[in-house]
């Protein structure tokens, strides 16, 4: 069919019919060079540009069908009713998918995460991935994957690098009042990277949901933070180090560079009044293990995001080393092995 063929470049609607639907797959990805903090909650624009490496675990699934008979949204959320910020979270996005698309029917999404929801695992970044190219399917809509990227970043921040497959960085863009320009500035794109044969051990020590939320926590840190400032200043730098890094290949710089910068984003959170603190007992217990790991000559490297989990990044062949330690270190923690993973995408679409 003609209008089935992805347009490039362009925004092309396709014959509008009753009760389209689509199914898309997406992961997660976690940042090597963080995203945090808003210079614009609207149009979640950020303060600094940011680099991630798109995972082969956890995948959401989001199931999007458009319905006559419906007058509100109804969404599913692995297996329960949404509600409440969640449900006002997805609506929204539709609502945005539904202006682009010139069409105002209402639609039922169902999606299932493989991993906690809400735990700093990144559920947020493979959700609204996934939601961005499933709805935009059902609503009859074809957008270039920089497109997608801006728009999954409407829904969450992170979710515009999940659009991407490996390594993919997320521009800030221009510092403008001009909303539209800010907006076409701001999107993802894969990042050229040498084979790192890089390994991601993810050690969940706490699955429960975060006590604050990472737009909370945000807006706090930039609020009140007095080291918000100079870490944003320091990540532009950590930005063009890494991806000089990535480049030639050298895991050891990708790592370190990853490590002090999630550390300094930290640092600024601590430092938010009142203070945010993600990281437990047992988050130190694995930063301390990494610590060793290398004095042991294995080279690892920790991140952390909006919560206690750690990532730690090696080499795929030292992978089961590093998990090994880290289940000593940690032993209530769930681990598991992570690769680069590939880019989101849509699995079905029928009417
Ligand atoms: O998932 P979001 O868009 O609310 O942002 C979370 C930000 C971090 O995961 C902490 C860092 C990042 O760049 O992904």
């Amino acid at each position: 069919m003609r209008g089935d063929t992805p347009a490039v470049g362009t925004l092309r609607l396709l014959t509008p019919g009753p009760g389209r639907s689509a199914l898309a797959l997406a992961h997660p990805n976690i940042a090597l060079v963080k995203y945090w903090g808003k210079r614009d909650e609207r149009l979640v624009l950020p303060w600094t540009s940011s680099l991630s490496m798109t995972l082969d675990v956890f995948p959401t699934t989001t199931w999007v069908r458009l319905d006559p008979s419906l007058t509100r949204d109804r969404v599913t959320l692995n297996g329960a009713p949404a509600t409440d910020e969640a449900l006002h979270r997805v609506t929204a996005f539709l609502e945005l998918v539904r202006e682009i698309a010139g069409r105002d029917r209402r639609a039922v999404v169902d999606t299932s995460n493989t991993v906690a929801t809400g735990a700093g695992l990144a559920s947020s970044a493979s959700g609204f991935a996934a939601l961005a190219v499933a709805a935009t399917a059902a609503y009859g809509l074809r957008l270039h994957p920089t497109a997608l990227s801006r728009l999954a970043r409407r829904g969450s921040g992170s979710a515009s690098r999940s659009v991407f497959g490996g390594f993919a960085v997320w521009h800030a863009g221009r510092d403008t009042d001009a909303a539209e320009e800010a907006d076409l500035a701001s999107y993802a794109e894969p990042v050229p990277a040498a084979d790192l044969d890089p390994a991601l051990v993810v050690a969940v020590v706490d699955s429960g949901a975060k006590a604050v939320s990472s737009r909370e926590a945000m807006r706090r840190t930039v609020a009140t933070s007095p080291l918000f400032r100079p870490w944003a200043a320091a990540s532009r730098g950590d930005l063009d180090t890494m991806r000089a890094a990535l480049q030639r290949g050298d895991l050891a710089a990708v790592g370190d560079i990853a490590e002090r910068n999630a550390l300094g984003m930290h640092a600024a959170m601590l430092a938010a009044r009142p203070a945010v603190r993600y990281l437990s007992p047992d988050t130190i217990a694995v930063l301390d293990c990494v610590l060793q790991l290398r004095r042991d000559g294995v080279a690892a490297y920790s991140t952390m995001d909006a919560g206690p989990n750690v990532k730690v990044l090696c080499h795929r062949a030292d992978a089961e080393q590093v998990a090994e330690a880290v289940r000593v270190a940690a032993p209530q923690a769930t681990v598991f092995v992570a690769g680069p993973g590939p880019g989101a995408r849509l699995l079905s679409e029928g009417s």
